[in-house]
């Protein structure tokens, strides 16, 4: 249902205004000053203002000002009094939808609305579409099979208001996921906000999520509203949901199941209609099974998952990506002759990115701001992925036939060091580093195994 907010200081005006509109099908909030306009734009926006041009010591030109400001501006409508022609004019020259003389006739301003509303559903309709079409023909989206099936589930669940927990390893694009979600969904216009439940404290991260009242600890020197609230009928992403500690765990969960949160300090609960995503880079099973992560959260949160995939796990996106952000790296260095040489994509194309799409990232933009020449030489990345050994054990390499030598021994040690460095590399994640020893993981284990560096280590 259309939102229509009306601004007028004269309490008749607003009842009446608020009778003839619900009437018309309209929801319909009031305000009688500038103040009271934000806050009721801050509790949710409005698709049409309707303000008078004189808000006692306001002027309605502000009200259209602020609305005109917004990132998906409402239309506004002016009240403007018999015989002040030139503030009408100047109203509609910053942006007003039109106005209309008090005292007004009602048929007149109803067909008045339905045509600035008319509008305005136009223009949301319109920024949907592009909302939509945009990361669909987006190289940079990544296109491989793998990520198109990361894709249809967005396109699936986009229209709906189901909670969405996306779990991938760090830097694969979970958030990308979460944004494009929102900009698929009906309001993409809307605020999409990201909460990292990782780097707040607890009591922070309560009062960031639910709000405040004054008072209710130092430095509360304001009521203020939560994220949840204030996202309005955008999106709140809760970023690395499996950091937030048990006893907020709790709350959580009877948030999200009533649709209503209570500020810290307050006894009254509050509705929400923001939409929740949850994304984790840990596996919220396994923190459920080593009993730091509540079981029934998981089911209120998992409801639909969707799991992005490494980017090892789906090459063909590796050079695409590549030349997109050389292109916008390039752009920014002012530098569009800037290429990549054959081998240099070859070597980017076979590397095991632990980092995912963030590493791959990082790597394009160094290589770009350290070449001195336009074509980008394998040179230009680090040495890791220039496949260049790192840091072996001396002993190892330097081995050297002579008295006591023993081949099987040296060949150990090397296996060993080439072991522990490609555990090193994955960050400790096993299946990884098999892959980036070109082993097989049943292999891997039994190296392992032979090592001593088995199960505990
Ligand atoms: N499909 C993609 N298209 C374009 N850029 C991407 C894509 N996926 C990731 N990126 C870029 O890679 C970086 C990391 O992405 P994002 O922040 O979404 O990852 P994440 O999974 O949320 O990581 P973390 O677990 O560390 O929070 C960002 O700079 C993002 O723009
Ligand atoms: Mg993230």
């Amino acid at each position: 249902m259309p939102r229509v907010l009306v601004v007028d200081d004269q309490q008749s005006i607003r009842e009446f205004l608020e009778v003839l509109l619900t009437r018309a099908g309209h929801q319909v909030a009031t305000a009688d000053s500038l103040k009271a306009y934000l806050a009721a734009q801050a509790a949710s926006r409005a698709d049409l203002v309707l303000t008078d041009f004189r808000l006692g010591v306001d002027s309605g030109m502000d009200v259209l000002a602020h609305a005109r400001s917004l990132p998906a501006p409402p239309e506004v409508i002016l009240f403007t009094a018999y015989g002040t022609p030139a503030s009408a004019v100047e109203a509609m020259r910053r942006g007003a939808y039109d106005y209309i003389t008090k005292p007004f006739d009602n048929d007149e301003l109803l067909l008045l609305i339905e045509r600035a509303l008319e509008k305005a559903r136009l223009r949301e309709e319109n920024r949907a579409l592009r909302a939509n079409l945009l990361p669909r023909t987006s190289a940079l989206l990544g296109a491989s099979k793998a990520m198109a099936g990361v894709w249809a589930i967005v396109d699936k669940v986009a229209a709906g208001r189901s909670t969405v927990l996306i779990s991938g390893e760090s830097g694969v694009g979970k958030e990308v996921v979460a944004r494009a979600i929102h900009a698929r969904g009906l309001r993409p216009t809307a605020p999409f906000v990201a909460v990292n439940c990782g780097a707040l404290a607890e009591g922070v991260l309560e009062s960031e999520l639910f709000g405040h009242v004054k008072g209710s600890f130092t430095g509360a020197t304001t009521d203020r509203e939560g994220i949840l609230v204030s996202a309005g009928l955008g999106t709140v992403l809760l970023d690395e949901i499996g950091e937030i500690p048990q006893s907020m765990q709790v709350k959580l969960l009877r948030v999200l199941q009533e649709r209503k949160v209570k500020p810290v300090g307050s006894s009254r609960d509050v509705p929400f209609e923001a939409r929740v995503l949850a994304a984790t880079n840990r596996r919220l099973e396994d923190e459920v099974k080593a009993g730091r992560f509540r079981e029934d959260l998981l089911f209120r949160l998992n409801v639909i998952t969707i799991e992005v995939p490494p980017l090892r796990e789906r090459r063909e996106d590796i050079v695409p990506m590549a030349q997109a952000f050389l292109s916008r790296v390039s752009e920014e260095l002012g530098r569009p002759s800037l290429q990549f040489a054959p081998e240099t994509l070859a070597l980017l194309e076979r590397y095991a990115y632990s980092g995912n799409v963030r590493q791959l990232q990082n790597i394009v933009e160094r290589a770009a701001t350290l070449s001195d020449s336009d074509l980008l030489e394998p040179m230009t990345l680090p040495p890791a992925v220039r496949g260049e050994p790192v840091g072996l054990p001396a002993a190892a390499v330097t081995a050297t036939v002579g008295p006591g030598f023993s081949l099987n021994r040296a060949l150990d040690e090397l296996e060993r060091a080439l072991l522990l460095d490609a555990l090193k590399q994955a960050d400790g994640m096993k299946a990884r580093a098999a892959q980036l020893l070109g082993l097989t993981f049943r292999s891997f284990r039994y190296r392992l195994a032979k090592h001593g560096l088995g199960e505990n280590e």
